[in-house]
């Protein structure tokens, strides 16, 4: 088992659809070390994201994110976190001690990643893309303040990227 203190552990953050579950599971691989995605660990324990924000609201599910995100970096690896993870103060700090990978993405690349999703913040949406960059551009300063490095998932295959954040957190160690 790995831990807080492997030298491989890697956090990635970024707004939904930026690619952090595809991504993070290729790094991961590549690295030898467990993924994480905190999303699916709360999934697993409490239902399905949306039927928990509109049985408890947004705060509740913040709560059990950043004791997910908590869980997760005692037990080390690579660790993928949903896009609203960083609105949270304390979620941030637990964050703090960590390589922290920002995965940035074009609007005009996640209109076809956003068709189906299963988003509460972007359901019943006229516009769901126009909502996605207005939080994006809410969050924007938050991923910013966690991140150590930023990688931009538009327009290239989501191996190449993850090649790259692997060669990147070699050479931090
Ligand atoms: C959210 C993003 C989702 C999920 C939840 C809330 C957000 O994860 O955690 O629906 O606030 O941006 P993805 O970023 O994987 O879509």
């Amino acid at each position: 088992m790995t831990s807080a203190a492997d030298p491989l552990t890697l956090v990635l953050v970024g707004p939904m659809a930026a690619g952090k579950t595809s991504v993070g599971r290729r790094v991961a691989r590549r690295l030898g070390v467990a993924f994480i995605d905190t999303d699916r660990r709360i999934v697993a324990a409490h239902g399905p994201i949306p039927g928990i924000f509109a049985a408890h609201g947004e705060a509740y599910f913040r709560d059990l994110e950043r004791a997910a995100v908590a869980e997760a970096l005692e037990e080390g690896g690579v660790v993928s976190l949903g896009g609203g993870a960083v609105t949270e103060a304390a979620t941030r700090e637990l964050l703090s001690a960590h390589p922290v990978v920002f995965l940035t993405v074009s609007a005009d690349a996640v209109v076809d990643r956003l068709r189906g999703g299963n988003r509460p913040l972007l359901a019943g949406e006229e516009d769901p893309v126009e909502r996605w960059k207005n939080i994006f551009e809410e969050r924007r300063g938050w991923y910013a303040e966690v991140a150590s490095t930023t990688f931009d998932t538009s327009r290239r295959p989501m191996q190449k990227i993850a090649d790259e954040i692997v060669a990147w957190r070699r050479e931090q160690r």
